[in-house]
């Protein structure tokens, strides 16, 4: 796969899908550039839910499609598994152990998931989600601690979610001095939203990212969904 030099890395839910008018518009205006902008789907869900969704919501194939929360990532035509980054986020993973801890815990649902590359609950509480965490950390189990939309906990190994993973892709498939923007709505964008890179937080975004720092980096859209992300990309890179 030739180097990207331009790259738009979204989250899907509730950003890049969620107002197929704006969408059209976005992907329009893509293909008046002289370059194209390669697509990165950066997302809470597995893969097979992701192709669903392209199926559903009629969405271009991406070039890249990080899943599960930033656990797995898949490239190229035939959405091959990278495997360095598998290697990094199954070394130190202990997803038994951690469903036991949860199971003494009131207030988790398991998800029902294809694959252990992350484990995940529905939170009934944020004192539920509380206390999961706490009891991870005092059992020192390697994690990274995710609660988004104020009901789900995300699991994750010690290394891995959305901002490393947005990194780990950049550094491995984007060329230097790309134009890179990165987009979300929610709790599990926080991360690859402070990684670094230009970034827009869509106007419909959920209250848990209201707090976040203002940068020059980081642009609040006034428009929605897909809208946003166009906003955010002419703010940025001008408006041609
Ligand atoms: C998506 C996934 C879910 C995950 C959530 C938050 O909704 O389907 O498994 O917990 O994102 O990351
Ligand atoms: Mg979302």
């Amino acid at each position: 796969m030739e180097k990207i030099r331009h790259l738009l890395a979204t989250d899907l839910d509730g950003t890049f899908v969620g107002d197929d008018a704006g969408l059209k518009q976005l992907l329009a205006y893509y293909d008046t550039l002289d370059e194209p902008v390669a697509l990165a789907y950066i997302t809470g869900r597995h893969r097979a839910s992701v192709i669903e969704l392209i199926d559903e919501a009629s969405l271009p194939m991406p070039d890249i499609l990080i899943t599960d929360v930033g656990t797995v990532i898949y490239h190229g035509e035939s959405l091959l598994e990278d495997e360095l980054w598998t290697e990094k986020m199954t070394e130190n993973w202990q997803p038994n152990n951690i469903l036991k801890i949860a199971e003494g815990i009131s207030g988790l649902t398991v998800q029902n998931l294809p694959h252990q590359r992350r484990v995940s609950f529905y939170a009934s509480s944020a004192e539920s989600a509380e206390a999961l965490k706490i009891s991870l950390m005092k059992q020192d189990i390697p994690h990274t601690f995710i609660f988004s939309s104020n009901r789900d906990v995300d699991i994750l190994p010690e290394g891995g979610g959305k901002g490393e993973a947005l990194k780990f892709l950049i550094e491995h498939y984007v060329e230097k001095e790309a134009g890179i923007l990165v987009a979300g709505d929610s709790g599990n964008d926080l991360a690859m939203l402070e990684a670094g890179y230009p970034a827009v937080i869509v106007a419909n975004a959920r209250p848990e990212l209201t707090d976040i720092e203002a940068s020059e980096l980081l642009y609040r859209a006034s428009s929605s969904y897909a809208a946003g992300i166009l906003e955010a990309w002419q703010h940025f890179y001008g408006g041609r």
